[in-house]
């Protein structure tokens, strides 16, 4: 497991092994945009201002990669993610 932290209200999310970002901010109680929910259409794209992701999706660009994460597929590498939301 690793944490997202959601920078405009500071809270901590945990993200279990199995459920994705996306699955773990809904079940914090955060409406989230999604549509493909397979790394695919782009929708679900969130600036990403700390951290080391895993980058999973088929979507973004290499020069993206730094500072934005497809939360419906990615995850982290280790530790904590801080997601612009
Ligand atoms: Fe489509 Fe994440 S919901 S890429």
């Amino acid at each position: 497991a690793f944490e997202v932290e959601l920078k405009k209200s500071g809270e901590v999310v945990t993200v279990p092994e199995d459920r994705s970002i996306l699955e773990a901010l809904r079940d914090a109680g955060h409406a989230t945009s999604s549509s493909c929910e397979s790394g695919t259409c782009g929708t679900c794209k969130t600036r990403l201002l700390s951290g080391e992701a895993d980058h999973r999706d088929m979507v973004l660009m290499e020069e993206e990669k730094g500072d934005h994460i497809m939360i419906c597929v990615s995850r982290a590498k280790s530790g904590r993610l801080v997601l612009d939301l």
